[in-house]
């Protein structure tokens, strides 16, 4: 069985070593041996491994694409126009395809999945959501037996393993960020992961699948994380709660969803506060299992390699039973409700250039908040507000910041 490999990357190489250079415990499962025939790099004088005779370099997508002996497509390019155009004619030729690209999957989702059913092939994109962490899968597992209503977690190894970093050494965003870059952690741009990007793609993978309509990025609200200060770390610290990057959806009634990507307070002691560095966690509730956590490394080399292996295996395995799964349908039209049903106590940062912003920040925020403690320090204004639904928030937040920079986080109970 031959396979095509578009992207020659961090995961392109861990795939690569997986199936052809039989690290780990992937060939020994398979009767009939599959193996990577074609790697597409822009360079051509990229090299396979030297003890590798199966896997040639090729720098056009088509000799991939139309080669009629490839039967498994791994689509590993990352970025959105060239690696859609290239996946859906995957499909079209009637190849299976495995990606890790949530921008792809998260934007042409019903689209991709509809080619594949009308081709007779599979799509998979485990590792497009969480890295290593099995949670495409296991959430489907899941929709068969409940009704999932909610679905949350830190879905973000860059964000995580920065907002860890300023926890435990009290640096500042920005150092941390650039030392994330330094050790390959963040990419050269880090924009799609600290302004929420990269979460929301993820959230509204994993939220079209769970509530059986589709949810895309544009509908979810993405607050970044670059205001966070050491400042607002360690006041957290101080009330006994430590700052995550969260994606958030939540299903109510007449299927109505409302979904967020922002910093939250999670009391110390909770899971979600001891989930730190690459790592990320998954939590949904079923109305009949109640709550479930997946917790494992989010992101890496090995982690994603393997859930992209597991997606070929399990299609490997399809082909040899000739028994393929139902085609997932994203029957619902989901209403977008936005952020009000987010609702929770505050903290809220505000720095104080003169003596006229104190009293303007003091009246806008007492505007639609009575109740709340209060700390001056400095040039800066700590509050720990009363509950206040999303929307009220961010309005209130909004007009703070004609005047001052500040920052906020929902406090989850
Ligand atoms: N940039 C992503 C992260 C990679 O940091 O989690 C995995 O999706």
């Amino acid at each position: 069985m031959n396979i095509g490999l578009l992207g020659f990357g961090t995961i392109g190489t861990g795939v690569y070593e997986l199936i052809n250079l039989n690290k780990g415990r992937f060939s020994k499962n398979l009767e009939e041996q599959a193996v990577i025939t074609k790697i597409l790099d822009r360079d051509p004088n990229k090299k396979v491994d030297p003890s590798d005779t199966a896997a040639k370099i090729v720098t056009n997508a088509d000799d991939i694409i139309e080669d009629p002996d490839i039967k498994i497509v791994v689509a590993l390019l990352g970025g959105m126009d060239f690696e859609y155009g290239l996946i859906k004619r995957a499909l079209q030729n009637k190849k299976h395809v495995v990606t890790a690209n949530k921008a792809v999957i998260s934007e042409y989702f019903e689209e991709l999945l509809t080619i594949a059913a009308e081709n007779g092939v599979i799509l998979r994109y485990e590792a497009s959501v969480g890295g290593g962490i099995p949670i495409i899968e296991s959430l489907k597992e899941e929709l068969k037996i409940n009704r999932v209503n909610e679905v949350k977690g830190i879905l973000n190894g860059t964000t995580n393993f920065i907002l860890s970093k300023m926890t435990e050494e009290g640096a500042d965003f920005d150092d941390t960020l650039k030392l994330a870059q330094s050790i390959g952690f963040a990419e050269a741009d880090p924009t799609a992961d600290i302004e929420g990007y990269d979460v929301s793609r993820k959230l509204s993978i994993l939220s079209s699948l769970a509530y059986g309509g589709i949810v895309k990025d544009e509908d979810v609200r993405k607050r970044g994380l670059a205001d966070v200060r050491a400042v607002d770390i360690e006041m957290a610290g101080d009330f006994g709660y430590i700052i995550k990057y969260l994606g958030h959806s939540i299903l109510k009634e007449k299927d109505q969803v409302y979904t967020t990507v922002e910093p939250v307070l999670f009391k110390e002691a909770s899971i979600m506060s001891n989930v730190n560095s690459e790592f990320n966690i998954v939590s949904i509730v079923g109305d009949i299992i109640g709550e479930l956590q997946f917790y494992g490394k989010g992101a890496g080399k090995d982690a994603t390699a393997n859930a992209v292996v597991g997606d070929v295996l399990y299609i490997l395995n399809c082909i040899k039973d000739d028994n393929y799964p139902k085609p997932t349908r994203f029957a619902k039209q989901l209403d977008k409700c936005g952020v009000s049903a987010f609702e929770g106590r505050y903290y809220l940062r505000v720095d104080i250039p003169d003596h006229e912003a104190f009293a303007y920040v003091m009246d806008v925020v007492s505007e639609v908040c009575d109740e709340k403690s209060v700390i001056v320090s400095d040039d800066r204004v700590f509050f720990m507000t009363d509950v206040m639904a999303a929307d009220v928030f961010d309005a209130m937040a909004d007009k703070i910041k004609e005047r001052c920079a500040c920052f906020y986080a929902r406090i989850y109970e």
